[in-house]
């Protein structure tokens, strides 16, 4: 059974944020207003009404950086999946991130920067389009679900990693990154059934169970919103989550689950990058999953030789993004930070 609630339940609560400044004076209302205009979401792959709930954060911080990868089909005929698809440095990758997205998708700029900043790293990492053009519409959250099987999806995992071990026969390991839709693939790629991946972390997962988490045999990582904020893994799961891990960890299982204080739902990918705590925690939480994966799924020497040869791309491995490559260019972090009014929470 899965719970009853969406992946954003705590959005649905607390609504459209609102700018409590009232100003007074004329060159303040200009300034304002400028703040608000640079804040505007101006995507034509959004229906306007989309647009008004990602320009009010209803949706969280929708990123304004330009993504670099590539757009792909794998498979064929019915079984192909659409992807987009991010290359490390030197085009030769020897382990593949697949990416479960939000209940937002594939083509939302904030998981496709998140994929150019793991192919940085070293990785390919690839987001297919798991909902094979849907889209949610409004925050039609149920029916938008309703009509993502698990089977279906499980199947396009299955065919997109099949094309990558082909279409890049330098992939010897394949590794799972889920955000809260995508977070409850994280432990269903984690247990002994096929299919699996050597490795899986998940952000803000939602929409898990107690006996999917008993399943898990790992390696797996989730890296929590606070379970005071989240109620798709609230503080009693939580709780729970975290003995059953360390059941797993006591039989030589490699099973963890960390939370970031005071950071809500969403936080990892659609949190405002203007604000420091959100923006540090956001870049703990990327790096966090990304040694996670680099000591499961490359070699040492491979890692070794990767830094070697690439010093760049490895130090911007590690390097904490800055809020104009985590969300755009420091003009738009900043205006949306300010339109967003003094301590928004992003869902
Ligand atoms: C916490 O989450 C669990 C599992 O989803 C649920 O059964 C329980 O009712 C929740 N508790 C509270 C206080 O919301």
């Amino acid at each position: 059974m899965r719970p009853a609630v969406h992946p954003l339940t705590r959005q649905s609560h607390r609504g459209v944020c609102q700018i409590t400044v009232m100003p007074r004076s004329g060159s303040l209302l200009l300034a304002l207003a400028l703040a608000a205009s640079l804040a505007l979401v101006v995507d034509a792959r959004l229906t306007s009404e989309e647009v008004a709930l990602w320009n009010t954060h209803t949706f969280g911080y929708l990123q304004s950086g330009t993504p670099t990868g590539k757009v792909v089909t794998f498979g064929a005929g019915a079984a192909a999946v659409k992807a987009y698809v991010a290359t490390p440095p030197g085009g030769k990758p020897q382990a593949a991130v697949i990416l479960f997205t939000d209940i937002f998708g594939w083509d939302l700029p904030n998981i496709r920067l998140w994929a150019d900043r793991l192919a940085k790293a070293g990785f390919l990492a690839v987001v297919p389009d798991f909902f094979r053009g849907d889209k949610l519409t409004g925050q039609d959250f149920m029916g938008f679900l309703a009509r993502q099987p698990e089977a279906r999806v499980l199947k396009d995992f299955e065919t997109v990693r099949a094309a990558v071990k082909k279409a890049y026969p330098g992939v010897k390991a394949f590794g799972q990154q889920g955000f809260c839709w995508g977070g409850y693939y994280t432990a269903k790629l984690s247990t002994p059934a096929e299919p699996r991946v050597a490795a899986a972390v998940g952000y803000h997962a939602s929409l898990l169970a107690p006996a999917d988490i008993d399943a898990i045999t790992g390696p797996v990582m989730i890296q929590q919103a606070d379970p005071a904020l989240d109620t798709q893994i609230n503080a009693t799961f939580y709780a729970y989550i975290e003995k059953a891990f360390q059941a797993k960890r006591a039989k030589g299982g490699e099973a963890f689950i960390t939370y970031y204080k005071d950071q809500p739902h969403g936080f990892a990918l659609r949190g405002d990058g203007a604000t420091p705590e959100t923006l540090k925690a956001a870049n703990n939480a990327f790096n966090a999953g990304l040694q996670f994966l680099k000591k499961r799924l490359l070699p040492p020497a491979t890692a070794a030789a990767t830094a070697a040869k690439a010093p760049k791309a490895a130090a911007a491995a590690v390097k904490p993004a800055g809020a104009a490559e985590f969300f755009g260019s420091p003009a738009a972090a900043a205006a949306l930070g300010r339109a967003s009014g003094a301590g928004a929470v992003a869902p």
